[in-house]
């Protein structure tokens, strides 16, 4: 069975409780629509912890783009199914008032990679995800917490989190899961319409090909695509592209 908490208290009355008393706890954090992205992330914590926790929170704080996130899918009917079928022990669902009794007063900030990349052209993003997991992982205390390699920059800003701020969470991540075609799944993949459905996997198929940063832009532009980012740090290749008015994001190992 999976129990809804609503109440950032509740939850954290349960886990000072005897249901959790030397249990190892999973914890996957998400904004729902939930797709075999985030399937794959759950299923590694069932098979890892005794309890297994998700969240679903369309977090505010890190969209900073007011049209973006009035137009997030929610698919939260169906989301409850998946997370039952899967026999998640606890799904936390928290409102704006449970996460920020703050009102977003207190934050977390890092100075360096979160400027880079997504943070160079998505001001305030980073903070706000920061801040949300902190909070998360705080009502939630587990033993393992659990991120995609999608969001390759999220994860590595995560993991920095954890390791200055000393948490007891181990960060564990999982690596993307793609369409057959090689597009990255994406909640926001849902509001892409059928001629964009097919040219986006040739976003992925670029950024693998080896071509020099200009010939991938190039060729993106050629495609339809609105290219923001193209680059490469260290061993990896990272991009933010558009269809419409939707964005994609994808990075992979070179
Ligand atoms: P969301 O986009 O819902 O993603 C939740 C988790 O699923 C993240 O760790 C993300 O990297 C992972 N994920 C998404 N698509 C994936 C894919 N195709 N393959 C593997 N993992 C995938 O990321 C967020 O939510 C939010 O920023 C959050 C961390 C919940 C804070 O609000």
């Amino acid at each position: 069975m999976t129990r809804v908490i609503k109440k950032s208290k509740d939850f954290i009355k349960l886990r000072n409780g005897k249901l959790f008393s030397d249990k190892s706890v999973g914890f996957i954090p998400t904004m729902g629509a939930l797709h075999q992205g985030h399937i794959a992330l759950i299923k590694k914590s069932l098979k890892q912890n005794d309890i297994t926790v998700v969240s679903i929170y369309v977090n505010p704080t890190q969209f900073n783009n007011p049209d973006d996130f009035k137009k997030y899918p929610d698919t939260f009917n169906q989301d409850l199914q998946i997370l039952k079928k899967l026999k998640v022990d606890y799904l936390l669902h928290p409102n704006y008032s449970e996460i920020y009794p703050d009102n977003y007063n207190y934050r977390i900030i890092e100075t360096d990679f979160s400027k880079k990349l997504c943070g160079k052209f998505r001001p305030g993003h980073f903070e706000g995800v920061l801040t949300v997991v902190m909070k998360l992982l705080n009502i939630v205390k587990p033993s393992r917490a659990y991120f995609g390699e999608k969001d390759y920059q999220q994860l590595q800003l995560v993991r920095g989190m954890a390791k200055a701020f000393f948490l007891d969470t181990k960060i564990i991540s999982h690596p993307t899961i793609r369409t057959k075609e090689g597009l990255a799944l994406s909640s926001r993949n849902l509001r892409l319409n059928k001629e964009q459905l097919k040219v986006a996997p040739e976003f992925n198929r670029l950024l693998k090909s080896r071509l020099p940063i200009n010939e991938i832009k190039s060729q993106l532009k050629k495609l339809g695509f609105k290219v923001e980012y193209i680059e490469k740090i260290n061993n990896r290749i990272f991009g933010a592209v558009y269809l419409g008015n939707i964005r994609l994001i994808d990075n992979v190992k070179i």
